[in-house]
This record gives C-alpha cells, structure tokens and sequence, in this order.
C-alpha cells in the first residue's frame, strides 16, 4: 500500500506510534504502511503497535543477516546481535560442513548459516513446537532438518561425532532479570526463550555437557552470552572438555564462547572487528 492510499496520514501513524513509546516511529510508520494488505489490515497493524507488540510480530518477519526470516506469534525475534554468532560459525565452517542450530526458534541463524554457506547438511532443533513450525519456514526441507524437542534428543543419532559447526543461542537472561526486560520481550515472547535458570546458564551447562558426543574432532560449539556470563559460560565449556575463547564486537554488542574439541586445534580469530580473548 503506498503513503498516498493508506488509510490513516503517515503523520497520524507517526503521532501514535510515538505516543506508545516507539523510538523509531517514523521508519516503523513507513514499513507498516509498505507491508498493509488493505486499509483494514494497516489500520489493525498500527493499533497492534500501539499497544506493544513486536514490530517484528507485526509484519510477521525478521530482517537478519539480510534475511527475510518469517516470525510468527509467540516465537523469538531474531536479534541483530546474534547476526555475531553467525559470522563466527561461517568463518570456522569448512565445506559442507555439517551444521546444527540448537535452540532454534525461528530458525533465523540456521537459514542464514545456509545462506551464507551453501552447500550445507543443517539440522535445527527447538523445544517448542510453535518455534519448530515457524523454523520449518524458515528451513524448508530442501535446506535442513528441524526437530522438536529438549536440546539434542530429537536429533539423529547419525550425529554423533559429525558437527562440525554447533550454534547455539539458547536462553541465557538470569531468572530476576526478567523482569527487568522491555515489555516487547517479557509480554511477547515466550518464558522458556528467555528463562536462563538462577544465573541464566542453566541451558548452556547442559549443551555444553553433551557436545562433545555430537562435535567431530576439531568440530566447534559457538553459544551465545552476555560480557558479564561469558567467563563463567567459557568455564563451563573447558570442564566439559573444550577449548574454549571469548570472541566479542563491540559494534553488535556481542558476546560469544567458541569451544573447540581437540584434535584441530584452531589458531583464527573469526572476522573482522572482533575482539578475541583466550580464559
Ligand atoms: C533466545 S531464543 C533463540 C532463538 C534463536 N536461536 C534465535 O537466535 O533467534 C532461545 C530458544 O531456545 C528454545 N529452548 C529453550 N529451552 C530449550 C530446550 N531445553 N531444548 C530446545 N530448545 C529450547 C526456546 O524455545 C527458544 O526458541
């Protein structure tokens, strides 16, 4: 729908939309007008804005890594900090490799990986079956697998020792900082893609527990985390056998543990801007 036809004036849209709190009401005012159906459909999208749900959950996608991921209700929005996570999992992927994005939601790094990649044989897996569907859009057949389940169960035992790449963002916000998050993420979106345990790495301790079984030799688990966790995260990897490193960017204002599993020990530091520290 163009400005011309729309229904509500772009300035009107403007007005409520920095009226409900929206930082960037002017280009959300513009997607919102671009991505209407009808004037009914706007008029509904801009009264859903308004009273706080995502943007993302509005249009019903996601741009990342120059994606068009679909987002459905209730699922995670990819964030532009996770886009970190993909650009070191690319980096350290040899060709074809074998790649698995565990706790998927919508499948936004495991297609991106894909895309970034190529030729890839991708599994994804998410314990929650809305998350599952929308990652199945996401990762058609042709592209990879998605599973649902708890972490690893799902996956085909044919696995085993195969990873070559493991990108995980799992929940990592400490339970008493939930409610410390914007309303778009505690409302929104579900507790369990949140929900870190006590000091938010309840989720990494258990898939950094079991990696070694899925990495092939010189394979690499990458989780995302916060500056502050990232230690303890990088801990946790070294207990279960991996080698780990802190990688950050301070432009996306990302955090990331690679772990890798002996054999091929790796010497890079990922691409550019990124700082990199061994614990
Ligand atoms: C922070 S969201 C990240 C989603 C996606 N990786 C991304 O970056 O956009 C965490 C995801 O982990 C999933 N999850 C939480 N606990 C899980 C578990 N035990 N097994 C599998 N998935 C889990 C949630 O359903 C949610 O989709």
């Amino acid at each position: 729908m163009s400005a011309s036809t729309s229904p509500l004036s772009l300035p009107v849209i403007v007005t409520r939309l920095r009226a409900a709190g929206c930082v960037f009401a002017e280009d959300e005012a513009h997607l919102l007008i671009s991505e209407a159906r009808t004037p009914t459909d706007l008029v509904t999208m801009v009264d859903r804005r308004a009273v706080g749900v995502p943007l993302e959950h509005v249009l019903g996608w996601a741009e990342f890594c120059g994606l068009r991921i679909a987002v459905d209700p209730r699922v995670f929005v990819p964030r532009r900090r996770t886009e970190f996570l993909v650009h070191q999992a690319a980096a350290l992927a040899r060709p074809r490799a074998v790649v698995v994005d565990l706790c998927c939601g919508s499948g936004a790094v495991g297609a991106a990986l894909a895309a970034a990649l190529g030729r890839v044989e991708l599994h994804a897996a998410d314990i929650d079956l809305a998350a599952v569907r929308c990652a199945r859009r996401n990762i058609p057949a042709a592209v990879g697998q998605v599973y649902e389940g708890d972490l690893y169960d799902p996956l085909p035992t044919m696995l085993w020792g195969r990873v070559d790449v493991l990108a995980v963002n799992a929940p990592y916000v400490p339970t008493e900082a939930i409610e410390l998050m914007p309303p778009e993420a505690r409302i929104h979106e579900p507790r369990a893609a949140l929900d870190g345990g006590a000091d938010g790495l309840d989720v990494q301790r258990r898939v950094a527990a079991a990696a070694p079984l899925w990495l092939a030799p010189g394979g690499h688990l990458l989780i995302e985390t916060s500056d502050r966790q990232a230690r303890q995260t990088a801990a946790t990897f070294a207990r279960n056998g991996l080698i780990p490193r802190v990688v950050s960017s301070d432009e996306l204002d990302a955090t990331i543990v690679i772990g890798s599993r002996p054999a091929l020990q790796n010497g890079g530091s990922g691409p550019g801007r990124a700082r990199s520290s061994s614990t």
